[in-house]
């Protein structure tokens, strides 16, 4: 009987010291979002296609400028953490490896005659994944660089130290060596869905609906240079810098001359058009049919002819 006692209070212990175990990680992966430098760099090989033109000795100090400054930490996606500049004009961002890289196990685990395949299938997918990521920022850089406010991208890691301190989701000011890890500096604006979120909560339509129609208009644009954004979350990867629309989150931006017929992008714009229409009856239930009137009006001028969401 007391043998048995015993090993309950035993069980009973192990069992606790895992939930704590669970609860802290838990904890630590929400206060922190798991920033470290493990998660933003990897071992890769040199793309020389993924290098950018040497920069104008201007461009050089400017990035220089930008760079003596202090980041803090905005928020994560789930291909980047990003970081504000101290004047509130830039960010840094840095890309998320840890989604991008084969689980650690299949670096340990050795190869089993079943799980062979799908462990090779896995570190193909991921590897394809990363490419498209920064093959996404390359052309962004390349091709819609005003559209993107993209400022400088570094994929490569240049092996040159140079060093920025980033304070992080805890507050805690970490120094990185940007010469190790690839990262982007782009404009800071603000997202689709906080510049209408404020304008229709002041009652500013005319406003909410001229930012809509500038944003349509961004998606043409970049139909026209034949890219395309894959990504449809439009409330949150667009936005503004001071008036002026852009496309913040490039990281799916694909290259398809054939998105400049209007055939091909015209099911494109009307799901962009569907996301803010669903968004807004939603989120502003009351305003919704204005803006639903206004983004049939706008597809309506874009594609020549009547069109109803
Ligand atoms: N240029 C910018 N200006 C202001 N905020 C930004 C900018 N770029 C990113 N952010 C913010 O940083 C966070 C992550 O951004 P981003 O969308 O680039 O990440 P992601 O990992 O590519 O996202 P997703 O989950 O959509 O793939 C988001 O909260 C976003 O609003
Ligand atoms: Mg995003």
């Amino acid at each position: 009987m007391f043998y048995k006692f015993k090993q309950y209070k035993r069980s009973l212990k192990f069992l606790l010291i895992g939930l704590l175990i669970i609860v802290g990680v838990r904890v630590y992966y929400r206060a922190t979002d798991d920033f470290r430098l493990g998660n933003i760099q990897n071992p890769m090989p040199y793309h020389p296609e993924w290098e950018i033109p040497q920069l104008t000795s201007e461009e050089q100090k400017k990035l220089q400028n930008i760079l003596s400054q202090k980041f803090s930490y905005i928020g994560k996606g789930s291909q980047t953490y990003a970081f504000a500049s101290e004047d509130q004009q830039y960010v840094l961002k840095f890309f998320k490896f840890k989604h991008l890289r084969p689980s650690l196990l299949f670096g340990i685990l050795p190869k089993l005659p079943l799980l062979g395949p799908y462990q090779e299938r896995e570190i193909l997918r991921k590897q394809r994944k990363l490419n498209s990521i920064f093959t996404g920022y390359k052309l962004a850089f390349d091709v819609d660089k005003e559209e993107s406010g993209l400022i400088f991208i570094q994929l490569n890691p240049s092996q040159n130290p140079l060093y920025v301190t980033v304070v992080d989701k805890i507050g805690v000011n970490r120094t990185i060596d940007l010469g190790s890890v690839p990262y982007v500096i782009q404009e800071k604006g603000e997202t689709l869905r906080s510049v209408l979120n404020r304008l229709i909560q002041n009652g500013d339509m005319e406003a909410a609906k001229q930012r809509i129609g500038q944003l349509l208009d961004l998606y043409v644009l970049e139909y026209h240079k034949g890219i395309y954004d894959r990504d449809h979350g439009v409330m949150c990867n667009t936005g503004f810098i001071e008036g002026r629309p852009f496309h913040l989150d490039v990281g799916k931006m694909v290259a398809e001359e054939r998105m400049k017929q209007p055939e091909y992008f015209q099911p494109d714009l009307i799901l962009v058009a569907n996301k803010i229409e669903q968004w807004t009856k939603t989120n502003h239930p009351n305003e919704a049919p204005e803006i639903k009137q206004y983004l049939e009006s706008r597809l309506s001028t874009i594609f020549g002819t009547m069109f109803q969401l």
